[in-house]
């Protein structure tokens, strides 16, 4: 809830109706550690923290269940997700709904699925480091409502954000990392699989991993970090 909405129950006065459409009052930066759901959508659909607000068409919150073991984190939405709200849409997206296939997995079912920053960078370009640190308080936010048991990073933005340093995907994958004590496995971006079908098979170990990973932790067995 919006420090708005906050304020006009406190005050008898709600609920509070907005025109559709309508972006909720955005809650300052600061507030977000302590945001529920609501209020984080809504501080997400209102936020100018960095320039891509001039030229969205909407934010892309995230989607799926948001109890789920499993949260897959891309990079920023592209055209098709500018255009309708929802993570991985588009031919990315396509794929990135095989690959949970492949390990059994399906979109929404125990899976949550967001982005690093929550606006489509123009043109496609990459994220800039400053749009990237206005965004990070939502995803971390996200991650702590989720409590999800494992997260699994497409591509190096993803990846670098959440692991705090530079790396390559090359030098990324293959073992279980963390983030904030959660276990974390780094692999190719579903946009990057469509261009170098050659690493495909790299990004099916890497599920494999990461579905192995789950079972353990689902299990109780032990997962080395
Ligand atoms: N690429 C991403 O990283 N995220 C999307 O939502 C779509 C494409």
């Amino acid at each position: 809830m919006g420090r708005r909405e906050v304020f006009l129950e406190e005050m008898g006065l709600g609920p509070v109706w907005r025109r559709r459409g309508e972006p909720a009052e955005a809650a300052p930066q600061e507030q977000v550690p302590e945001l529920d759901w609501t209020g984080l959508k809504d501080a997400v659909a209102a936020c100018t923290a960095c320039d891509l607000h001039k030229t969205r068409t909407r934010t892309v919150f995230g989607v799926g269940d948001e109890n789920a073991d499993w949260l897959f984190v891309g990079e920023a939405p592209g055209a098709d997700e500018d255009a309708v709200g929802e993570p991985f849409v588009g031919q990315a997206g396509k794929l990135l709904d095989n690959m949970l296939k492949s390990i059994g997995l399906k979109r929404g079912e125990n899976v949550y699925i967001a982005n690093v920053v929550k606006s489509r960078p123009p043109g496609n370009r990459n994220p800039l480091p400053g749009e990237i640190a206005a965004c990070f308080p939502y995803l971390k936010r996200q991650i702590e409502l989720i409590r999800p048991r494992l997260i699994v990073t497409l591509g190096k933005v993803a990846s670098e954000t959440l692991l705090g340093r530079e790396a390559t995907i090359a030098g990324l994958r293959g073992k279980v990392h963390a983030y904030q004590g959660i276990p974390l496995i780094v692999t190719y971006h579903p946009a990057y699989l469509l261009r170098t079908l050659n690493d495909k098979a790299k990004a099916w170990e890497d599920l494999c991993l990461a579905r192995e990973t789950m079972q353990n932790l689902q299990s109780g067995a032990p997962v080395a970090i």
